[in-house]
């Protein structure tokens, strides 16, 4: 567990020669971030506040948690967002339903994309993958044509698997329950 009297072990110093530092970085001070928490959700929030600020020009960064066929908003940065997305919809749906990244350069060209903020341009979707199975999906967007490529794919891809272990088994099955309806 952190010392609360003490800051979070995250600098946000990685301000990258190139893309691959960057990311190689930002798993390392990630991982940091994480370990020794085990509650999912201040790790997933914690983990939305690291990737948007360290990664460049993004409008919005944050996590969806699949319930049944539905994800739902989970921990964020960005302008308040669609709460409910089924799977199989838009960018973030068709990611959970294939259980593969999504890389779209122009959002007005993916059909069924939803636009939760009219300021994004380009968007990469990435599954969360545990045992095989998909929990959710990280979604990153960006105001700039194109601003994500393969670099950047693989990159997100090794964050979320970083942001996963850390969601924990039981820590896991709390988010769920948290994102239950009441009976
Ligand atoms: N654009 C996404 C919706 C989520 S927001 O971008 C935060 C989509 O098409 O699934």
């Amino acid at each position: 567990m952190h010392d609360v009297t003490r800051p979070a072990p995250w600098t946000g110093s990685g301000q990258a020669d190139g893309k691959a530092t960057l990311y190689r970085d930002l798993a390392e001070e990630l991982n940091a971030l994480l370990t020794g928490e085990t509650d999912a959700t201040a790790n997933a929030a914690n983990a939305a506040a690291a990737i948007y600020h360290s990664l460049p020009r993004l409008n919005w960064a944050g996590f969806y948690f699949l319930r049944d066929d539905t994800l739902v908003l989970g921990p964020f940065q960005g302008r308040p967002a669609c709460v409910r997305i089924k799977s199989g919809s838009g960018v973030c749906g068709t990611a959970a339903r294939d259980g593969r990244s999504v890389l779209v350069p122009d959002v007005e060209q993916f059909p069924g994309h939803i636009a939760c903020d009219s300021a994004s341009r380009s968007e990469l979707v990435v599954p969360l993958l545990r045992d095989g199975e998909v929990i959710g999906v990280l979604d990153l967007d960006s105001p700039d044509l194109a601003r994500f490529d393969a670099e950047d794919q693989a990159g997100c891809e090794a964050l979320a698997a970083i942001v996963v272990r850390h969601l924990g088994g039981s820590a896991f099955g709390a988010i769920r329950a948290l994102l239950t309806e009441p009976s």
